[in-house]
């Protein structure tokens, strides 16, 4: 069997750490492309995580490079090509720089890789996704936001920690837009399939809460010079791994809705069931007065922004 290909887009610190990770996973050959500004930095990382393989066992092969040929056919396409936030700075504000980028990118990737399926990382990440879909005219079901994994990775880790329990125990859903509003959801939260509603204070639950939507900038804030990356490539990893080795698993992804959840015309973040063909499924939780209307402010926001696109 061939192996499959994967392409990410932008060679920074969340593509390169997503190719080594994609590369230690063995999910495929990796093709790193960034832009010709960046001369052989790319070609450079590859190389590096290539001379790694011997220690790790992987075979695949890794390459890095500043046009679109060496990754045409790939069959999953993650694009982190943007430029992140600094301390201070909301996502939306990289709105319109991030949206030029996209948006080349994403018209190179549909020339060369029609087939594949789109993960856009790049921030804002609801109105980046929307981006990538009107550019590519790909099937919404071929175009996947990475948020709600990472969002839930960072509230599993704040359970874990208050808990004194194993990461693998905990469980958490996010859902709703990458940004202030989003939603976390402590009923759908568990730990060894206990829901967290059930273990912790509401207190200690809101503070929980907020540490989730400031999880991003609590990262920004320590690092100063740019935004995470370690978190976030291994959310994008687990996406991937769901497509290539069709797991058929649940995961909040930002996905186009049209009528699912009462929202319609714009990514927001819902579980989604992952697999070859990408997004199979979204899968409709029965959500409280209280959570559908917080579901509905974030896909507000989100709509905003989207109209702020210029
Ligand atoms: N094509 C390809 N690569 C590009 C393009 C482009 N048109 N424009 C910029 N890039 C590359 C940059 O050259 C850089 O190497 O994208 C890379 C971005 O890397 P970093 O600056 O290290 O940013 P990173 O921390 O990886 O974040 C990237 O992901 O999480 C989001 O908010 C974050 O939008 C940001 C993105």
């Amino acid at each position: 069997m061939a192996r499959k290909k994967i392409t990410v887009v932008g060679a920074g610190f969340v593509g390169a750490t997503l190719a080594q990770r994609l590369a230690e996973m063995e999910l495929g050959d990796v093709v790193v492309v960034d832009i010709p500004a960046t001369e052989q930095m790319p070609a450079g990382k590859a190389l590096d995580i290539t001379e790694s393989a011997p220690i790790y066992g992987y075979d695949c092969k890794i390459t890095g490079t500043t046009s679109y040929e060496a990754s045409a056919g790939s069959d999953v396409v993650i694009i982190t090509a943007g430029i992140p936030r600094k301390p201070g700075m909301s996502r939306d504000d990289l709105l319109n720089t991030n949206a030029k980028i996209v948006s080349s990118v994403t018209e190179n990737i549909a020339k060369t890789s029609p087939n594949a399926i789109l993960i856009i990382v790049s921030n804002p990440l609801d109105a980046m996704c929307l981006v990538a879909l009107r550019t590519s005219k790909f099937p919404k079901h071929r175009v996947l936001g990475m948020a709600g994994v990472l969002d839930s990775a960072r509230m599993r880790s704040f359970i874990a920690e208050a808990l004194e329990v194993s990461m693998e125990n905990v469980h958490a859903m996010v859902l709703g837009g990458h940004g202030d509003t989003m939603v976390p959801l402590p009923r759908f939260s568990t730990v060894a399939g206990i829901p967290i509603t059930e273990l912790l204070s509401k207190e200690k639950i809101s503070a929980i809460n907020q540490r989730t939507r400031d999880g991003g900038a609590e990262i920004v804030k320590l690092l100063k010079t740019g935004s995470a990356y370690y978190a976030p490539s291994a959310s994008a990893a687990e996406m991937v791994e769901a497509i290539l080795k069709d797991k058929k698993k649940i995961l909040p992804c930002a996905v186009y809705l049209e009528g699912e959840y009462g929202v319609d015309g714009v990514f927001v973040g819902v579980p989604c069931k992952l697999g070859a063909r990408g997004l199979e499924q979204i899968v409709q939780l029965n959500l409280t007065v209280d959570e559908r209307a917080e579901l509905m402010k974030s896909a507000s926001a989100v709509k905003e922004l989207a109209a702020a696109l210029k």
